[in-house]
């Protein structure tokens, strides 16, 4: 069985006030066997969000992390860490670190295999740009990065990873992917890891990112190989993000 998961990705946002504000609007639905909420704000918020969503099923995780667990590497964030104050997850392979901060395939698989040994579950971002869709090269973007960023990963790993397939021009431009693009790529995306990876692919959760809010989010997890979403902009707001949670709980 898959499980349904909705996870913010905050980003760069939020201030400690705003963060209160967040949590006086937050509503979410009882906690529900396969539903997975979750959040992940900027690392120096990290604990406050922590202590603030104790009352609430809800994890929360890093939004990058180092390929080393400790040490000399002055500004990192170490997945060591991350795990012992108390995050469930971390993204790994955000567009974002790949194309602003040039993360490669290499640094992308080395951080993942860190965070995987150090006990985090993993969200492993991939996704085609917009020249590279209009080119027809999607599915040859998307093995790549499936190839090299899950490279020697261990069968006993595969519990703790979760894909998020993010058209890169889908992301904070308000351009969601139609329910059945996005389809067509969660099911590429599925077949590569199964004939990769094995069969325990089919309990894989991939989730899409980009643009996701209320109002398209209800017809993007009815698809069959979606299992919930990865979302920037509509988790900033305590009553967007309560909305989304409701329509993955009727749906979970
Ligand atoms: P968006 O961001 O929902 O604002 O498009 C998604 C993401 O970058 O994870």
């Amino acid at each position: 069985m898959r499980s349904f998961y909705l996870v913010g990705n905050w980003k760069m946002n939020h201030q400690l006030e705003s963060i209160d504000h967040f949590f006086r609007d937050l509503n979410l639905p009882l906690k529900k066997e396969g539903l997975y909420l979750g959040i992940a704000p900027q690392a120096l918020h990290i604990e406050k969000l922590i202590s603030k969503s104790s009352s609430w099923d809800l994890r929360i995780g890093g939004q990058n992390c180092s390929s080393y667990s400790n040490g000399a590497y002055t500004g990192e964030i170490s997945p060591a860490s991350l795990k012992n104050i108390g995050c469930d997850f971390v993204i790994v392979g955000h567009s974002e670190r790949r194309s602003l901060f040039n993360e490669t395939h290499e640094v992308i698989n080395k951080k993942l295999h860190k965070a995987l040994e150090e006990g985090l579950r993993v969200i492993f971002c991939l996704g085609e740009n917009l020249e590279e869709r209009e080119k027809g090269e999607t599915e040859r973007v998307l093995a790549e990065q499936l190839e090299n960023g899950l490279q020697g990963i261990l069968e006993k790993h595969l519990s703790q990873l979760v894909l998020a397939y993010e058209p890169v021009w889908a992301i904070g431009t308000g351009k969601t992917a139609t329910a059945s693009q996005a389809q067509e790529s969660h099911s590429f995306i599925r077949n590569f890891c199964r004939e990769k990876l094995g069969p325990e692919c089919d309990s894989l959760s991939i989730l899409y990112g980009g643009s996701v809010k209320p109002e398209n989010f209800e017809s993007l997890l009815r698809e069959e190989d979606i299992d919930g979403g990865l979302v920037g902009g509509a988790s900033l707001k305590g009553e967007d993000f309560s909305a989304l949670s409701k329509i993955a709980f009727s749906l979970a």
